[in-house]
Order: C-alpha cells, then structure tokens, then sequence
C-alpha cells in the first residue's frame, strides 16, 4: 500500500509498505479522508515538541471498515478516536481516557493516517451514522472544542471568550453557542475575525493588535467581564493576558497549549476565586457530542474544509498550508 511518511522536518516521501493485517482486537480501514492539522503542520515545520521521525502524519480520519470481526461490517464508514489509551492508568480508570499518562496518538506517537490502510484499535471506531466522510473527518478536531466548552461547563447566556480563532478555537466556539453561551472573538488576525463574524455568526469580536481589549470586554458584557474565558492560541503572551479577562468567579480553560511557564498575579486570581483547568484531547461523549450537532445541522462543515486535494498532492500542496495568509482553515485529503 502507498503511505506517505513525514522522514524529517519538511521532507514528504511516498512509500510502499505491507498492508496491515487484523487481528482480534484490530480492524484494518481504507483511509477515505484525512484532514490536516496544525499538529500536522508544526511536525512538518519541526516545531512539534516530542515528534520523533520517520512518522506518518494524519489523525482527523474518516474510514471503511474492510475487515469485519467487530461490531462493524465491512464496508461501515467510521470515524476514529486517534487516542491510544493504556486502559490501565489511574485516568483510564477514572474514565479519563483523554490524558491517559500512557496515550499514543496516531499519527503523532505512531503511524498515522497518510496511507491506504491503517489498523486502529476496534474499540476506537465511531460510526458514521449517516454522515459524511468529510463531516467524519471533522469530528476529532471539533471534538476539541467541544470538550474544552464541557470542561468549563458553560451555560446559557454567559459570556465566553474565545481566544484564537484558528481551527480549533472555532469549534470551540461553536460549541460555546450550542451550550446557550455568549460567544466573544479575540485574536490579531482580522481575516480570521472576519471568518467568525461572517460564517459562523459570533456577535462580538475584538482584535488586540488595534483594540482596548479590557475596555470592549466591559463594554459588551456589561461590566461583568466573562464568566468562561478559553484559550486556543497556545500563545504564551496571550495566556497570561487573559487572566485579567475573567470576571469574578470565572472559569479559564486552556486548549492551547505552549511550552513555557504560565505567569499570572496570585491575588488577581484570587480576589476572583477563579479555576484554572487544562483541557486535552477528547472523549468518546465529546465525539458523540459532535456527531449529534452535525446531524442537527449546528455545525456546517463546508465552513472548514477551505482546501482540498488528491492523496497524490499532498507532499507538493503541504508547505502552502503553513501560512494563515493562504486563508487556510482545515484541508482534506481525500483517498
Ligand atoms: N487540547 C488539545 O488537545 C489540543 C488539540 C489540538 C490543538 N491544540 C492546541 O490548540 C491551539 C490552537 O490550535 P490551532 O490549530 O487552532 O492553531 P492556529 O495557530 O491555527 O490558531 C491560533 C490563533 O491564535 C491567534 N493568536 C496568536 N497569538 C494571539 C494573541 N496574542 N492574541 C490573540 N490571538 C492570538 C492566531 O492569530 C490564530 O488565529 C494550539 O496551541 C494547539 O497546540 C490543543
Ligand atoms: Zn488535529
Ligand atoms: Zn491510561
């Protein structure tokens, strides 16, 4: 089978390699849509902290089954969760699978999706119920989202804010507004605040690079100040910024992630008696959570998909998906 294997930062080889083969507890996938990732982008760049290489990139994965021996039947098209939890660690058995300590994500720990096949634990599949293969493939990274609006538990008509309305922080705010809340956009960029004020309808956005971010949040929310404010930059400027954001009594969860240390006034946060949480990965609730909004029609994937291209292309198209400037959001692979 042809697999396309990431051998080092900006090198994308096509390979031939044996197809996998089943076994109990795995099905073998034909690969139908992959959608690329920032991940994806910062291990191609060499920016991805922990990537070892070669690697086979791909984690946003829609998929047919062609080995029956599970629940599924050949043919069945599946999404998959690219989690590979332990199922023993304090976190798996808490039903925290999502940071797991021992998680290996395709496409990232291990080989990922870039091929025509690929072996997944059947414990991992989700079907696709009805959708489509380009809505499979955005379950994982809106899944994302969704879990971090769950971690902050948001209700209706609090305000939210969003920070970083790249990829995932859009589904987050999407999902924001499907929990009843208020949604805010704060980034640097005004075409991706244009993205949010156009497609996906969010009332208020605010650009930091020319805005008094402190004064519009109080003008907006009243005084009040958001009551959940979530990153999704992984900028480390930003997060520390956005502690001031919070209103009394806030939630601050953070998808974003960087590499340096978080640095905010102890008495600020406080005088708020605020929580701070972290929010990684997804669950199985999150993805079915994600399901259930796509067939209502609350998310619209043709939002997200911006550029799409044959197997054959990727390593010619990857570089160009880089650079925000391209207007990229999500692109898809298609098999
Ligand atoms: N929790 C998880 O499991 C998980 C999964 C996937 C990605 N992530 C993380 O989520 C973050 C976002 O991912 P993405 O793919 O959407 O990234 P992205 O780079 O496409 O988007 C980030 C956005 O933040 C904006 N931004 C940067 N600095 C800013 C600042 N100072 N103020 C306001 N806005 C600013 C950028 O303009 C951009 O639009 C990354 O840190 C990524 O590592 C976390
Ligand atoms: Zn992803
Ligand atoms: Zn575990």
């Amino acid at each position: 089978m042809r697999v396309l294997v990431c051998e080092e930062p900006g090198k994308l080889v096509y390979t031939d390699r044996p197809k996998p083969e089943a076994t109990d507890s795995n099905v073998i996938l034909r690969i139908r849509r992959v959608g690329i990732c920032g991940t994806d982008l910062h291990a191609y760049e060499g920016t991805q902290p922990y990537f070892n290489y070669p690697r086979v990139l791909g984690h946003e994965l829609a998929a047919e089954v062609v080995t029956s021996g599970s629940d599924f039947k050949v043919g069945d098209l599946v999404t998959v969760i690219p989690y590979i939890n332990c199922q023993t660690c304090l976190a798996c058995r808490s039903g925290k699978p999502n940071c797991c300590s021992n998680i290996k994500v395709l496409g990232v720990h291990t080989d990922g999706g870039m091929a025509e096949y690929i072996e997944v634990p059947s414990r991992l599949l989700i079907s696709a119920d009805g959708l489509s293969m380009d809505e499979l493939a955005l379950v994982e990274p809106l899944a994302i989202g969704a879990h971090g609006v769950r971690r902050a538990g948001v209700q209706k008509n609090e305000f939210v804010l969003v920070v970083g309305a790249g990829p995932i922080g859009l589904g987050t705010m999407e999902f924001a507004r499907i929990a009843g809340g208020k949604v805010i956009a704060l980034d640097i960029n005004d075409q991706r605040l244009a993205f949010c004020a156009g497609k996906l309808n969010v009332d208020y956005t605010i650009n930091a690079l020319n805005e008094d971010v402190l004064s519009r949040l109080q003008e907006i929310t009243n005084g009040d100040m958001p009551a959940v404010v979530i990153d999704a930059t992984g900028n480390q400027k930003a997060i520390n910024n956005s502690f001031q954001y919070m209103s009394h009594g806030a939630r601050y969860v953070l998808i974003g992630l960087q590499k340096g240390e978080i640095n905010f006034s102890h008495p600020e946060f406080h005088k708020r008696e605020a929580t701070l949480m972290s929010s990684r990965n997804a669950t199985r609730g999150d993805f079915d959570h994600v399901l259930w909004a796509m067939k209502n029609k609350l998310v619209d994937p043709a939002n997200y998909i911006t550029h799409r291209v044959e197997f054959d292309e990727v390593a010619k198209e990857f570089h160009k998906w880089i650079d925000p400037a391209n207007g990229v959001i999500k692109a898809m692979v298609e098999l």
